[in-house]
């Protein structure tokens, strides 16, 4: 293991997001040193998720673009940075099948571009400076494509195999951070994690756009069979792991990061109804279960997703704290207690998105409460599949490009 970094600022890239934005927070909560933020302020970034640490010396938001080299380098040189943690990204399947564009323009170029400024502002550094460097590339368990039922967890040696136009971007800035480790010896460290849930997470979500339907007595939108698993873990674990690895994982080493906590998607959206039902109730009596409606699948829908965190425990001695029982309890009283936090989030954008997204997708061959049974391809490793369900196919004719455009106006603090 190298030493640990002990000086100079973070750059956040995409810290006015969900994790980024817990990220700086839990970070200023628990370590000394200064925070740059870097955010674009995109549909899901959102100054109001960083509002307790508006006025904190070690904070700076910067409104700005990670592609923007000559933005990225004075901010590098002028803070001094020791360490650049790189989540900025579109992060949503939905809108990476709706509009790939911007999905290739951020997550691949934009992250070559950033690659490209700390590998500048790297080789100006003496030697003690640049050996402590690191370049954080927070990824996702995706890049490794779709397990079957009884396939092993994804461990950091399983072959790329991304499906969808989100994973693929994501996969290919993975490789590009690693070319600039072998090739160039920029201190990267690279982080593949599950799903995660927890406060400020962008209401487009599966956790969060349940809870929201639910409140506003609309349909839940159930893909397909409802059995796709994921594997969930509270945001604060996540941001735990991610101090673990920058604090001590070598440079050029890779860390899968989960919950161990798979739970189909039917199950995790019956939960919180039943969480719903408890801590805000429907004025009728009825469960917020009957609002539960199965439509037309994902078109390419990963059917499972689970990690072998073995490593990331081995190495660095970290495992997941919240059980997802607890965490989803939380998350559901943190959106009760922040509607207004959802509706100002709810942009005039994403209200175009729910139509976009939702609106052409039919309920399953029952209606409400029935499963979309007619895209049960298995798209797992064990057993691939080109097609996907007619169905799949007509929700895949949405037009290039909707409801990926920026928020058109958004202050920034500093
Ligand atoms: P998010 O969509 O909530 O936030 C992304 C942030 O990046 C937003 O604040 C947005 O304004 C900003 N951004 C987008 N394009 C930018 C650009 N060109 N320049 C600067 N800022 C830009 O995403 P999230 O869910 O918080 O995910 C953060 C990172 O973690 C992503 O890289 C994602 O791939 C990864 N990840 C997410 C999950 C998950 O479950 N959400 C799991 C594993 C990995
Ligand atoms: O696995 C990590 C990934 O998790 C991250 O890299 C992504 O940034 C993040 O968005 C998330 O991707 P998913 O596609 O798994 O998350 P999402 O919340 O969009 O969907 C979770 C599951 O729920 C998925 O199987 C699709 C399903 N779903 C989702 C929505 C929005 C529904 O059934 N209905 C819905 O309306």
């Amino acid at each position: 293991m190298s030493a640990p970094i002990t000086r100079g600022a973070l750059l956040v890239t995409g810290g006015a997001g969900f994790i980024g934005a817990n990220f700086v927070l839990d970070w200023l909560a628990r370590e000394g040193d200064p925070v740059v933020t870097l955010d674009a302020l995109t549909y899901a970034g959102n100054l109001a998720n960083l509002a307790t640490v508006a006025r904190d010396p070690r904070h700076t938001f910067v409104h700005g673009d990670i592609a923007d080299r000559a933005l990225v380098a004075r901010l590098l040189r002028e803070h001094q940075v020791r360490a650049i943690v790189h989540f900025a990204a579109e992060s949503h399947v939905d809108r990476s099948i709706a509009g790939p564009d911007a999905f290739v323009k951020t997550n691949v170029l934009g992250s070559f571009a950033l690659l490209e400024a700390a590998r500048e502002y790297v080789g100006t550094l003496p030697d003690s400076a640049r050996a402590a460097f690191r370049f954080l590339q927070v990824s996702t368990d995706e890049v490794y494509g779709s397990l079957g039922p009884q396939d092993p967890p994804f461990s950091e040696t399983t072959a790329f195999d991304p499906r969808s136009p989100y994973s693929a971007s994501k996969a290919a800035a993975d490789h590009l951070a690693s070319a600039a480790w072998h090739t160039y010896g920029l201190p990267v460290l690279t982080t593949h994690c599950s799903n995660n849930y927890g406060p400020f997470q962008f209401p487009e979500k599966l956790i969060p756009l349940m809870i929201r339907n639910a409140r506003r007595g609309e349909r839940l939108p159930v893909y397909g069979d409802g059995q796709q698993v994921r594997d969930w873990l509270h945001v604060s674990d996540h941001c735990s792991a991610l101090r673990a690895v920058l604090a001590r994982a070598a440079p050029g080493s890779r860390y899968n990061i989960g919950g161990s906590s798979e739970r189909p998607n039917l199950e995790v959206v019956r939960t919180l109804c039943a969480l719903l039902d408890e801590l805000s109730p429907r004025t009728d009596g009825a469960s917020y279960a009957a609002q539960i409606a199965f439509v037309t699948d994902r078109p390419g829908h990963d059917r499972r997703y689970a990690i072998d965190q073995r490593r990331i425990a081995g190495d660095l001695g970290w495992q997941p704290q919240v059980r997802f029982e607890q965490g989803l309890r939380d998350t559901v009283r943190w959106y009760l207690e922040h509607e207004d936090w959802v509706r100002t989030v709810e942009s005039g954008e994403y209200r175009r998105w729910l139509d976009l997204n939702y609106t052409g997708r039919d309920p399953g061959p029952a209606g409400h409460g029935s499963p979309d049974t007619s895209s049960g391809h298995a798209d797992t490793r064990s057993q691939a599949t080109g097609g996907g369900s007619d169905k799949a196919r007509t929700a895949s004719a949405i037009p290039p490009d909707a409801g990926t455009a920026p928020a058109s106006r958004k202050g920034h603090a500093r």
